[in-house]
């Protein structure tokens, strides 16, 4: 069951009963997929002519797809392949039935998105851009991907690792990494340690989604991992909206919280994976997060 709701920039969300969670941070549902996905993905790096090659992991109401169809430029810029896993297509339907939901996007992406909700595909050839959509379970869907496929950006946005861990496991998010290209990014609004770490064992390098202005108390909205397999050249420490890991959080990952979701099957259900982490947070000789917690002062915002 989805409920319908505004966000705190006037653009539509959803709520779902079954996970028990809303689909975008009360924040401001376009407000995070420009802050989250678009800006740290730097598109200005994919000039004209070259190919931009997007996985967006959740595709839901579409929203960072659409911001990133809208972000570049209208005549010039990249050929845009972009192709999206997603479960349920309710909420693309919901989105496309709500006026000001429309009203958030220019044409073209108002069509892709129309396109995609009844055909799965869309294609224009002026600009050359595709959207593929592969519906079903994102775990058994990412092997129908083309073979070789290369990526410059996966934008990952299943629900928290607590409510759908099967997005998030080791094995999940190990496939997701071997699909990037060198120089290609995932990024994340998730900031947990076992996802970050799971990303690290992956081979990417960390970096943390800098806090929203005025948000002091928030230590990070997200992160973004490199892909650095070529080695000539050196990933970017810093960049819009991103930075190193702090020490805070570099500790964070060496804590209880940093034990990894494992589904070795892909096939898993939410609750076995969470009880197998149970059990292995239980056994592990890590220290525990609520002391890293008091000791850097958050234990209000655990
Ligand atoms: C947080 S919402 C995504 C929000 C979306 N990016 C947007 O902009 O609207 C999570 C989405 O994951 C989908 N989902 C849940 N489990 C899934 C699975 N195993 N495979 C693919 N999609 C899944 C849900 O249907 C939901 O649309």
């Amino acid at each position: 069951m989805l409920s319908t709701r505004f966000t705190a920039d006037g653009s539509f969300s959803l709520h779902s009963d079954r996970f028990a969670e809303g689909f975008h941070s009360s924040g401001g549902a376009l407000q995070e997929a420009n802050s989250k996905f678009v800006l740290p993905a730097q598109l200005d790096r994919f000039p004209s002519g070259c190919c931009l090659r997007v996985l967006d992991v959740c595709f839901g109401l579409g929203y960072n797809t659409a911001a990133l169809m809208a972000a570049l430029p209208n005549a010039g810029g990249p050929r845009l392949e972009c192709w999206g896993l997603e479960l349920d297509r309710s909420p693309l339907r919901l989105a496309l039935a709500e006026p000001r939901f429309i009203d958030l996007w220019p044409k073209h992406v108002v069509a892709a998105l129309g396109a995609v909700a009844t055909d799965g595909y869309w294609q224009d050839s002026l600009r050359q851009h595709s959207v593929q959509m592969l519906w079903g379970d994102a775990r058994q869907e990412l092997q129908n991907l083309p073979k070789d496929l290369q990526l410059d950006l996966i934008l990952l946005d299943a629900f928290s690792p607590g409510k759908c861990p099967q997005l998030w496991s080791e094995e999940f998010l190990q496939s997701l990494a071997s699909l990037l290209a060198p120089g290609g990014r995932l990024l994340t609004y998730c900031r947990a340690a076992a996802v970050r770490n799971s990303l690290r064992h992956a081979g990417l390098e960390l970096r943390s989604l800098l806090p929203k202005a005025g948000e002091k108390s928030e230590w990070s909205s997200g992160t973004l991992a490199l892909c650095s397999k070529d080695r000539d050249q050196t990933p970017p420490e810093t960049g819009p909206g991103w930075c190193g890991l702090s020490v805070m959080e570099e500790e964070h990952l060496q804590t209880r919280a940093g034990v990894p979701y494992r589904d070795p099957s892909g096939t898993d259900l939410a609750a076995s994976i969470l009880k197998r982490r149970q059990q292995e947070q239980a056994l592990s000789y890590r220290p525990s997060t609520s002391a890293w917690q008091r000791k850097w002062g958050l234990l209000r915002q655990a």
